[in-house]
């Protein structure tokens, strides 16, 4: 779920009468929501005469879309802007101009208070007003510091500007898809809710069509992206109220599609009909990352989370009672306030209970504004590290069993882009792990079926079935 990366957008090139287009480097922390707005932004400054750069030394803009989760990718930022402002100086010196722009979660959450900290930053704008965008760039270049970070609920999905075919296609096979951004569950460690403001769902016909759009430019998977994808709601056409599993019934029967994901979700909002769905629908891939935090009740309460440990299991066992073969993934918390040895325990148990095949575990991070700050008996760093250690040797142990089982079976693959070593491919296979195959097994976009031969380190190679 984590990734930092540098997303190098293929923006079409415009060069206007104006002369040479200008250049945006784009660096995107934290969540695959972060991936997708960075993609929309680009989006947004092609249609403003802007190319994609892979290189931050030529920029006119560097754009940092930020994460707030944790203290350590909020002050990641900062030390960032520091290198980054040595660059803009040096711009200077040479008569040339360099824009850096924050924008998301730590731009929310923190506002003017990142120029107050970094003079050197000259655009702070939240996830909410992206479509503002070229706008705000217009009075940075006029001479002016601005932060946009104000917006109306209506505004969320209005003004997002449609991918293009041309860089639908540049991304290559696989795609995500927001329909829901937000949160209204206030679990007592989390900052989304005030970063990403209130659930907000993405109207049907919005989704269908730029679904459509995708599958017309060759995308075979698509994964929708919200906070809480999970509570995802609209009207349907046919006056109905949807819910996720009825929105992946639609979306299925879209041609061209042949894999549909989504993430990330909270057990409070799995229903009956999105867990049909898991049984009803081949496309929908048997992987389901659904976060449970911790495993003893007392400190799921103390989180807010509104769910047991024995409600999270008997949901769990439904799953599987409708898709067998699903795969979990999960994200722990350790060292929640007042966590004591034996709430910790009834982690690894319920840990033991489940058998993830994958999950990420994090340390609890006080973060400024939630409940949990204010809450007594914060756990020791060291203790964290301890706890985090031994939560992290079992998901590993199982992670890697669940690896190894997959060695002789055959998988469904889809072939998504050339590989790191000469005459290899990578395909994707149903749980997200990357197959190594011969460049010859298949061609891009197509599904293929793959015996695995051996694992690497979280691939697997395979040759064609
Ligand atoms: N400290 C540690 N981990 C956190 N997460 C969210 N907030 C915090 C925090 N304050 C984790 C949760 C969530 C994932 C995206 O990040 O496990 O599911
Ligand atoms: Fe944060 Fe909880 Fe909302 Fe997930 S459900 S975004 S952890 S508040």
């Amino acid at each position: 779920m984590e990734l930092e990366q540098i997303s190098q957008d293929g923006a079409e090139t415009l060069k206007g009468a104006a002369g040479a287009a200008k250049k945006v480097f784009v660096k995107t922390y934290g969540c695959q929501m972060n991936v997708y707005d960075s993609q929309r932004m680009s989006d947004a400054l092609a249609a403003d005469g802007y190319v994609a750069t892979s290189t931050m030394e030529d920029a006119d803009l560097v754009l940092l879309n930020t994460c707030h989760i944790r203290e350590k990718a909020a002050e990641k930022v900062y030390s960032e802007i520091g290198r980054i402002r040595e660059l803009k100086a040096e711009r200077a010196r040479n008569g040339s101009e360099m824009v850096i722009g924050v924008a998301g979660c730590v731009a929310q959450a923190e506002g003017r208070e990142i120029i107050r900290r970094a003079p050197a930053v000259d655009l702070v704008i939240g996830p909410q007003t992206y479509h503002r965008l070229p706008e705000a760039l217009k009075k940075v270049r006029g001479g002016e510091k601005v932060v946009e970070t104000e917006y109306a609920l209506e505004d969320k999905f209005d003004h997002l500007p449609e991918p293009r075919r041309a860089e639908i296609i540049s991304r290559g096979v696989t795609a995500f898809l927001t329909v829901q951004e937000g949160c209204d569950k206030f679990c007592t460690f989390c900052v989304v809710p005030y970063t990403r403001g209130s659930e907000v769902s993405r109207p049907v016909a919005q989704i269908v069509a730029e679904a459509e759009r995708l599958a017309a430019a060759g995308v075979r998977e698509v994964t929708l992206l919200g906070q809480n994808v999970n509570a995802w709601h609209g009207e349907g056409p046919d006056g109905n109220e949807w819910g996720l599993g009825r929105l992946l019934v639609r979306l299925a029967e879209i041609p061209g599609i042949a894999r549909l994901r989504y993430t990330t979700s909270h057990p409070r909002d799995m229903d009956d009909e999105l867990i049909a769905a898991h049984r009803d629908l081949p496309s929908l891939m048997p992987y389901l990352h659904l976060p449970v935090q911790a495993g003893s009740d007392r400190i799921l309460k103390a989180m807010n989370r509104k769910h047991t440990a024995a409600d999270y299991l008997r949901l769990i066992e439904r799953i599987r009672a409708a898709r067998p073969d699903i795969a979990m993934s999960g994200d722990f918390i350790v060292g929640f306030p007042g966590e004591t040895d034996e709430d910790f325990e009834a982690t690894l148990e319920l840990v033991r209970e489940v058998n993830y095949a994958q999950a990420f575990s994090f340390k609890y991070s006080s973060r400024p504004g939630t409940p949990g700050t204010e809450m007594k008996d914060h756990v020791a760093e060291e203790v964290k590290d301890e706890r985090l250690q031994r939560l992290q040797a079992l998901l590993n142990e199982q992670q890697t069993t669940f690896i190894e089982g997959l060695v002789g079976k055959t998988v469904e693959t889809l072939i998504e882009k050339p590989g790191r070593q000469p005459k290899q491919i990578v395909g994707r296979s149903p749980w997200l792990l990357p197959v190594i195959l011969d460049e010859n097994a298949g061609k891009i976009g197509e599904i293929v079926t793959a015996r695995i031969t051996s694992t690497g380190h979280a691939s697997l190679f395979a040759e064609r079935a």
